[in-house]
């Protein structure tokens, strides 16, 4: 894999993460679940004054090959795990997993003992993959349709 970059999110950062996460969310998600749910979710990003607030709050990491926005991970204060996002030109070549190390690192330096995360059914093997289980299936319906996600949580390493 080419060398990838991690970095802090910068606000300029948005309107690149924006588009990555509605692309993928059609592209990758939508394999999963209804049009109108995914059109739904990928509707989101339309707001990105909200993004930009958001991920700045929170602790999020973009990740970048050769000066591109290519993945990007998000991590509130009490160890929920929020966005996830790889870009879907690029899936299946361990981005994801950078990402992750990164992510568990910094949680780590965080009060905090285990992170948790409500996961798509297209990324529940990803996070089994990376030493989550899960700890509930949940069924809500989202555009009159069931959008089941896992509820998954993962242990750190004592401090
Ligand atoms: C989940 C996601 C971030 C993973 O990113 P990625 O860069 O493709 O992940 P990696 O290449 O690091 O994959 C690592 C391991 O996870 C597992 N994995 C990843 N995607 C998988 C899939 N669709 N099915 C089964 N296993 C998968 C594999 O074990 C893989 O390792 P291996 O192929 O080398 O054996 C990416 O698929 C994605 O953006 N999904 C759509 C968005 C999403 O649902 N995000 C989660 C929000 S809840």
């Amino acid at each position: 894999m080419p060398e990838l970059q991690l970095r802090p999110f910068a606000p300029e950062d948005t309107p690149a993460l924006c588009h990555l996460y509605a692309a993928t969310t059609r592209a990758i998600n939508g394999q999963h679940y209804t049009r109108l749910q995914v059109e739904r979710w990928a509707g989101f990003a339309d707001d990105q004054a909200a993004w930009c607030a958001r991920l700045g709050r929170n602790l999020t990491i973009v990740a970048e090959q050769f000066g591109q926005i290519v993945g990007f991970a998000e991590l509130e204060p009490g160890g929920e795990v929020g966005y996830f996002y790889v870009d879907a030109q690029r899936q299946g070549q361990g981005i994801g997993t950078q990402l992750m190390q990164r992510l568990l690192l910094l949680a780590g330096e965080l009060t905090t003992t285990q992170v948790h995360a409500d996961v798509s059914v297209s990324a529940m093997p990803f996070f089994a993959a990376q030493g989550f289980t899960v700890v509930a299936r949940l069924e809500p319906m989202v555009c009159d349709a069931p959008a089941p996600r896992y509820r998954m949580t993962r242990a750190l390493p004592p401090r």
